[in-house]
């Protein structure tokens, strides 16, 4: 089939559904300005309770349950292949029934037990319960997909992950906004501080620590004065979504450098302020070859947790 090139650059415009109005509805009562942080994509997405999946999460444990395409033997368990259960040390009820879409329950909350436990600055700090996304790299493009229309400027550091070009910009039209990150041997406070303050008033911004490609972490100091510049920006009316992506998480070995992630400072920051944590095993785990990881879902429902200013 021949397709004119206007087919791919038209605009469908779907309205939008009313289960995602609902959770807008929801959400702006909360703290309107997560409401203004998303984008377009994130204003119209949700998970479709009253859908497949949902009849799905509705009959599980139910005497007949037909709603979903697998297989089980008789005695109930999992049908599964000899040769692929053999190498598998693992109860076969937790391996092989598919996994909900934003991942196990259980899996979540161990890893949301354990955020807690890795950053004691979240004390009493209200985080959302994590969605487990295909690693990192999914992660950052569900922030794209949440968080970036076509045009938004993203902040991120001079010395970046390549991959955030392709992930951001080519995927949600993203433009990269580089700040200096390097003053002196120290963080460039002052060019984070123009970045955030430039015109505009929605401003997304990518802070990864320790640092690819340099490998630098902020010190303590410097990690309060991010914190603190991110702060001033918020108090002058910037409505910033801070995206933390953590993927070298713990690889700190010096004492004066902060161990923890600066998600936890950032997470009740201010109501200005919508802290996204991208964290997970690759790196953190030692454990490449598993692709999982956790990040905010594009089930609004939990996004407005992790803003920790609700009315
Ligand atoms: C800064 C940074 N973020 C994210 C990733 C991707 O992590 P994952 O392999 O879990 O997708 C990498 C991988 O090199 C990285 O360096």
């Amino acid at each position: 089939m021949i397709v004119g090139k206007k087919i791919f650059t038209q605009i469908v415009t779907v309205p939008m559904n009313p289960q995602a109005q609902e959770l807008n509805e929801v959400i702006i009562s909360k703290n309107p300005v997560v409401f203004d942080l998303l984008s377009q994509k994130g204003k119209n997405i949700f998970f479709p309770k009253k859908g497949i999946l949902g009849q799905t999460a509705e009959a599980k444990g139910t005497r007949i349950n037909a709603t979903i395409g697998a297989a089980i033997e008789d005695d109930g368990s999992p049908m599964r292949l000899e040769s692929i259960a053999s190498k598998i040390d693992l109860d076969p009820s937790l391996s092989f029934p598919y996994a909900p879409s934003f991942g196990r329950p259980d899996l979540r909350s161990r890893w949301k037990k354990m955020i807690y436990e890795k950053n004691n600055s979240l004390k009493d700090k209200a985080i959302s319960l994590p969605v487990v996304t295909c690693a990192l790299t999914h992660g950052i493009s569900m922030t794209g997909y949440l968080f970036i229309d076509e045009g938004q400027e993203v902040i991120v550091p001079d010395l970046f992950w390549g991959n955030y070009n392709l992930a951001l910009t080519n995927a949600y039209g993203a433009k990269l906004k580089k700040f200096n990150l390097f003053k002196d041997e120290h963080f460039d406070v002052d060019a984070l501080k123009n970045s955030l303050m430039s015109e505009g008033e929605k401003k997304v911004l990518v802070l990864n620590f320790p640092n690819n490609p340099t490998g630098y972490t902020p010190t303590f100091k410097e990690m309060d004065a991010i914190t603190s510049t991110i702060k001033d920006a918020a108090e002058a009316g910037k409505k910033i979504v801070v995206i933390t992506d953590d993927a070298y998480f713990g690889l700190v070995f010096e004492e004066e450098v902060a161990k923890e992630s600066i998600f936890a400072y950032l997470a009740d920051l201010h109501e200005n302020v919508l802290a996204v944590k991208v964290d997970g095993a690759t790196k953190e785990d030692y454990a490449w070859g598993f692709r999982v990881a956790s990040s905010p879902t594009p089930s609004k429902v939990l996004i407005w947790i992790c803003s920790t200013h609700l009315k």
